[in-house]
């Protein structure tokens, strides 16, 4: 969601903050601004021309007489409350010009604060919830209050998930953050100090980066009481495994592209991560007692978008190896479904940011009815594994595309992972199962890898199909949520209106949207279904719809119905939705990149979201 980024010191080097800032692009954004205290002045600038906003950012502080600071506040900002206007964009400031804020999340209570502000004779220049925080903080410090006191009181009278953090011009050697729910973490380094909404930002500015505590204001800087630093030293360090090299574009024309590209490798060590040379299982984060787990009698998964998706191949793949009953549901709808939980059932949270909020307060409920949880996440240390009673890290290196790729398939092998795991603690797997089945697992990296290497022979087989506006996409079993990956591929970069059914489900109504504009992308796996599946591909047919089919080497049962066929590898059918997803993901990121559009960042969406 938003991103945020603030810095105090003495000569802070603007220029380097600011690339703090650029680091936070990939969250998403539509307008951006910074906050600069030098010389006892407080400078404001803004732009709000969506993702050229930091360009025109940079060329406003390369044309400024000044290149160093004392306080720097920047802020990306994904709209929730008023159009993505200049007005809009963070940091707001009060009546007087003293105090400036960014902020991230939303404040539910912030109409009747505005009102109460307003009759007091406060003038509102945004349409923001934010702008609030600002106003409320310059009545605290004309009262008297000392800053941190001031902006815990205001704090306490916001309702909501949110992160905050503040500059004021007459204390211009410090920097106030405060945080609920929503991320934020602080760092020292060499007479320097920071806060920012996600560790990217800081890669290149400090080693060690903190998260703040919940619900208390920590205050960075120096002649201050109630120094952060001390406050910081009392705390643990996360860490991070990335370097800021790690998220550089290798040569390719997008991360998308990138990171497609770094699936295998991001599956391999995801997976390997997770077993011995001698293919046992190592689970040694998951702090949940085997003989717990054996316990178990039903799985639910939860989750949002692609992570959703991942899920959804989950519930096969437990139900198939470890024979529990899975339930899957998007994060956002299952909080509140008064979910039936106990202390048999696990819960599997599954975020790459493990910043999500649906899902982090999805996980906590079920926590609170007193189920056993797990987090599967990409970010060491993220509130999602700390939040769970154990956690199973992908191992993807930083996803810097707003559409997931890489995190993706990671997600689906720690699943695999799992489920191997499970079964084999339930003695449906006995141990030389277990034991083939994740040698099976890592092998399929091998596959990835010539999968992935496939992509430019698509392309010129995909020419006909770059300026269809409808796209229908079917599977059956496993290979039905990755019709769904599919079609929200198509949807996030592409802006193609896109479907996703159960194949056998098609002739239940959708089948009546099919003409010769429609294409159909039928997944026909080699597998128990492949016949029926044959037959839903010769109803498409008699409709003239235009008909993509992903079918294993080999396997020439499609070539005469099919428009075109794209071909990946022949592996065990359990596995192949780690196959069958990398040409939907090609698919559409061709298709967006034929059309202009910018791969990494979809309008209107954001890489973290952390707002409900
Ligand atoms: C956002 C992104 C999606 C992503 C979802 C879940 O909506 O636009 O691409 O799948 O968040 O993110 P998470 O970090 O929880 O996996």
């Amino acid at each position: 969601m938003c991103g945020i980024v603030g810095a105090v010191g003495a000569e802070l080097d603007l220029a380097s903050i600011f690339d703090g800032l650029r680091r936070l692009e990939y969250r998403g954004y539509d307008s951006a601004g910074v906050a600069i205290i030098h010389n006892g002045e407080l400078e404001v600038a803004k732009a709000s021309v969506a993702r050229e906003s930091m360009d025109v950012l940079a060329d406003w502080l390369s044309a400024q007489s000044f290149s160093t600071g004392q306080v720097m506040l920047g802020h990306t900002r994904w709209p929730t409350h008023g159009a993505p206007t200049l007005a809009n964009t963070h940091p707001h400031l009060d009546c007087t010009g003293d105090v400036a804020i960014v902020h991230n999340g939303i404040i539910e209570n912030f109409r009747e604060l505005r009102a109460e502000l307003q009759e007091r004779g406060h003038a509102f220049r945004s349409d923001t919830d934010s702008e609030v925080i600002a106003h409320l903080l310059e009545e605290s410090l004309r009262g008297g209050e000392r800053p941190a006191d001031g902006l815990g009181r205001v704090f306490e009278r916001l309702v909501g998930h949110m992160s905050i953090v503040v500059a004021l011009r007459s204390y211009p050697g410090m920097l106030l953050g405060v945080r609920r729910t929503s991320p934020l973490l602080a760092a020292t380094h060499a007479h320097q100090s920071f806060f920012a909404s996600d560790a990217p930002a800081f890669l290149a500015l400090a080693e060690q980066f903190y998260e703040v505590p919940e619900d208390v204001v920590v205050v960075l800087g120096d002649g201050v009481a109630g120094d952060g630093g001390a406050l910081l030293a009392t705390l643990e360090p996360l860490s991070i495994e990335w370097s800021s090299q790690d998220a550089v574009l290798d040569g390719f024309a997008s991360y998308y592209e990138m990171e497609l590209h770094q699936s295998p490798e991001a599956f391999y060590d995801t997976v390997s991560a997770l077993m011995t040379l001698d293919h046992e299982a190592v689970v040694d984060q998951l702090s949940i007692d085997p003989y717990e787990l054996r316990r178990i009698r039903k799985v639910v998964i939860i989750g949002c978008g692609t992570s959703y998706h991942a899920g959804l191949v989950g519930r096969y793949l437990v139900e198939h190896l470890a024979r529990i009953p899975v339930e899957v549901d998007v994060a956002s709808e299952y909080r509140y479904r008064d979910p039936i939980l106990d202390a048999d059932t696990l819960v599997i949270g599954i975020s790459q940011s493990g910043e999500s909020l649906e899902t982090i307060t999805a996980l906590r409920e079920c926590i609170a009815s007193g189920a056993r949880t797990i987090a599967i996440t990409n970010v060491i240390g993220s509130q999602l594994s700390r939040v769970a009673d154990g956690v199973l890290y992908t191992r993807a290196g930083p996803e810097i595309s707003v559409a997931s790729t890489k995190t993706h398939l990671a997600q689906i092998g720690a699943l695999g992972m799992l489920a191997i795991y499970l079964g084999e603690l339930k003695g449906v797997l006995y141990p030389d199962e277990s034991k083939r089945r994740r040698r099976e697992l890592l092998e399929m990296t091998r596959l990835l890898r010539i999968t992935v290497q496939r992509q430019d022979d698509w392309h010129a087989m995909l020419a006909d199909y770059l300026h269809r506006e409808r796209f229908f996409f079917i599977g059956r079993n496993l290979l039905y949520p990755v019709a769904m990956e599919g079609a929200l591929k198509m949807k996030e970069l592409s802006y193609i209106a896109a479907e996703a059914y159960p194949a056998g489900e098609l002739k239940h109504g959708p089948i009546a949207m099919l003409d010769d504009q429609a294409v159909v992308v039928a997944l026909l796996g080699k597998d128990r279904l492949h016949d029926k599946m044959l037959s839903n591909l010769e109803e498409v047919r008699a409709r003239g719809a235009k008909l993509i089919v992903v079918a294993v080497d080999g396997d020439t049962s499609p070539d005469d119905l099919a428009d075109t066929v794209l071909r990946i590898p022949p592996s065990d059918a359990l596995w192949s939705p780690l196959l069958m997803v990398v040409p939907l993901q090609e698919l559409a990121g061709w298709m967006a990149q034929v059309r202009g559009y910018d791969l990494d960042k979809p309008r209107n969406l954001a890489k973290t979201v952390t707002v409900e």
